[in-house]
This record gives C-alpha cells, sequence and structure tokens, in this order.
C-alpha cells in the first residue's frame, strides 16, 4: 500500500517530516516534490533500498541515479573529490535545480551510480524536499517518480498513477514550480559538459565555470571523451500518444490531416486559437511559463486519451533550450 500525505509546502509539518524521514533510514522508497518534478527517494547508503528504486520505476540499473543533499556542506560521503569550481557553481545556484557529476566517493554504493565512478549530485530549492533531506540526515538518491520511460510527474497524483502500490509514501506538496528535469554539468571533463539542459542555463553557467561544452549553436570545445550517460540516449519524457512537433505555421494542416483520418488530437498551441473539434491548450508565450506547464498538460491529454499530441515548435533561443529538448525526446522513436 503506498501512503499519501499532504503538508503544507511553505512549512512542511515537522512529524510528518519525521515519519517521511524514517521510511528513508529503514530503507524505504518515499516520493516527495522538488522545484523540478516530483523525485522517489531512497537512502543512498544503503544498497537494498536503491535497488528498491530501480524495481518501482522498471529503470535499467545501467542508468545512474541523482543523488540529493541539503546543501554542499553535506556532499562528504558521495563525492571523493569537490574541486574549486562546483564549490563556486553551488554557491551560486544551490539549492537550484543545477546538478554537477563528480568523482565518486568510495562509500556509496556501485548501484547508485551504475557502477560507475562519478556521481550526480544536487541541492534542491524546495522547502518539503530540503526538511526531509535534513531530518533523513543521509543522503537520498532520487530519479524522478515515474515509471520508466514515462513523463516525469510534477504533481503528487501524477507519481500515484505511475506507482501506487509499489512505494512506501507520497508526500504531496502541490503542483512544482520548475516542471522541467534539472540542468546536469559533467565537471569530470575538461572542458566541463552539459549532459541535460535544464532551468539552470549555458549561459548563466559560464560566467562562473569558464566554456562549456553543449550540442546547441555557439561555441564547441571538444572535450577529453563524451562520458556515457545512458539515461540520455533513449526516448524518454514521453507521453502515451505519439507526439509531434511542427513549425508554427505549419500546424493548421497537419492538424486537418490528422482530422481527415478521424484521429482524436492533442494541439499544443502558442497562438491563437483554432477551429473546434482539436483539444486545443494555449502554452504561456514565456519558457519558463512553458515548462512549468508542459508536462503537467501531457499528462492531462494521456488522461483525455487522445491519440496524437501535435506541439507548435516555440521559438530557438537558448531560454527555450530544455523545451526543445523535452520535446525531442518525447517525439522521438
Ligand atoms: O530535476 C531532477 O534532476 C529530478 C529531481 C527528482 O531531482 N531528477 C531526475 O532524475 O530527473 P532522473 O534519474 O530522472 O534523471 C537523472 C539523469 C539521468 O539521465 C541519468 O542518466 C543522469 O542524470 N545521470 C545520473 N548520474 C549520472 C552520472 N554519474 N553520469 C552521467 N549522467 C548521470
Ligand atoms: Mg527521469
Amino acid at each position: 500500500m503506498t501512503k499519501i500525505v499532504r503538508l503544507n509546502p511553505q512549512v512542511p509539518e515537522p512529524e510528518l517530516i519525521a515519519r517521511a524521514a524514517e521510511i528513508l533510514r529503514s530503507g524505504g522508497l518515499v516520493a516527495f516534490p522538488t522545484e523540478t518534478v516530483y523525485g522517489l527517494g531512497a537512502n543512498a547508503l544503503d544498497r537494498d533500498a536503491i535497488l528498491r528504486i530501480f524495481e518501482a520505476k522498471g529503470r535499467p540499473t545501467n542508468n545512474p541515479l541523482i543523488v540529493h543533499v541539503p546543501d554542499a556542506a553535506s556532499v562528504q560521503n558521495v563525492v571523493a573529490h569537490w574541486p574549486e569550481v562546483a564549490a563556486r557553481l553551488v554557491d551560486r545556484f544551490w539549492p537550484g535545480p543545477l546538478t554537477l557529476i563528480l568523482p565518486k566517493h568510495p562509500r556509496l554504493p556501485d548501484a547508485v551510480t551504475a557502477g560507475g565512478p562519478t556521481v550526480a549530485v544536487r541541492a534542491p530549492a524546495n522547502d518539503i524536499a530540503l526538511a526531509l533531506l535534513r531530518a533523513a540526515s543521509v543522503p537520498v538518491a532520487a530519479p524522478s517518480a515515474n515509471r520508466s520511460q514515462r513523463l516525469s510527474p510534477t504533481r503528487a497524483e501524477h507519481v500515484l498513477r505511475d506507482l501506487q502500490g509499489r512505494i512506501d509514501l507520497v508526500l504531496d506538496g502541490g503542483p512544482t514550480c520548475g516542471g522541467l528535469e534539472s540542468t546536469v554539468l559533467d565537471l569530470t571533463t575538461t572542458p566541463p559538459r552539459m549532459l541535460r539542459p535544464g532551468l539552470v542555463l549555458a549561459s548563466e553557467i559560464e560566467p562562473i565555470s569558464g566554456p562549456i561544452f553543449h550540442s546547441e549553436p555557439r561555441k564547441n570545445i571538444a572535450p577529453e571523451e563524451p562520458p556515457p550517460s545512458p539515461g540520455m540516449l533513449a526516448r524518454h519524457y514521453a507521453p502515451r500518444a505519439p507526439l509531434e512537433c511542427w513549425p508554427e505555421h505549419e500546424c493548421r494542416s497537419r492538424l486537418k490531416v490528422l482530422a481527415e483520418q478521424g484521429i482524436r488530437i492533442g494541439y499544443l498551441s502558442l497562438g491563437a486559437p483554432l477551429d473546434p473539434g482539436v483539444i486545443q491548450l494555449a502554452m504561456p508565450q514565456e519558457a519558463r511559463g512553458y515548462a512549468a506547464r508542459l508536462y503537467a498538460v501531457l499528462h492531462e491529454l494521456d488522461a483525455a486519451g487522445v491519440d496524437r499530441i501535435v506541439v507548435a515548435l516555440p521559438p530557438d533561443t537558448e531560454e527555450w533550450q530544455a523545451v526543445h529538448d523535452r520535446l525531442r525526446r518525447a517525439s522521438a522513436g
């Protein structure tokens, strides 16, 4: 049985947090809100608890987990080395949606890092998450709280839809504010390498870290070697219905073709309303608002049982990079 408890997102009830922390310390699984998406947490120092995460999600064991800590002072049992650049970055961005890849501490079970020599670590900017991490007083490994290959959850209901009966507890802190997973930055290569775009932008990181390698236009500095990041290769972050993206001016004719085939369509528009007959969701016109809504809207369309999702492509500027990345993955395969 999965229990669900509602918490005050600003002032989380200490007795509820204490109970959740006790479940983590005794090897259980607790889903909790972060500022990005809900995470599925387990004690990162407990190998059996970690294996339960992989089982509950149906996640391949070669895909490593992010370890969550309340602050930079709590990374001792997680990373083997804390370079100066990490200290400067977390000084600016933690707590917040920036995950750093660093050499793994020998004490950390291999299951967390999928047997690899590096570990992903971050401090989430969410009061429930921070209270839980402090009360647990162990580092907490937490992937997004969804079944593998499915959409990340931005609400407690989304977590239950995927993981009901597979985990011990869900802490319901309401909808998450960021809506897309954290930026992942590998600090074990020279130069550092952006592995996953997120709400912290390369242009915000570079003044602190120096130039970084990223796959988007701008400066492309070849790294020593491309580090493997298994979770980033596959189709990911995908709704049930096939999703296709079109330049905005081509959407109307595409929708017409699909409608003539009798396909039930969900349409994520950026502009004016269309004909009735399509489920149209008008998306925010600025990147942060769009990011915060995207997964919730895709979850809604899945629940409504549409056969196809058509998305009008947003502008191609840096602040939209994470949104483009997730749309690309959702439409792959
Ligand atoms: O915002 C987030 O990051 C959320 C919340 C819960 O913190 N978590 C999240 O976790 O998105 P997950 O497991 O869904 O995605 C973690 C990504 C995966 O693509 C994984 O392959 C990558 O980070 N990753 C983890 N450890 C890594 C490592 N040592 N080296 C390279 N990539 C790593
Ligand atoms: Mg995930």
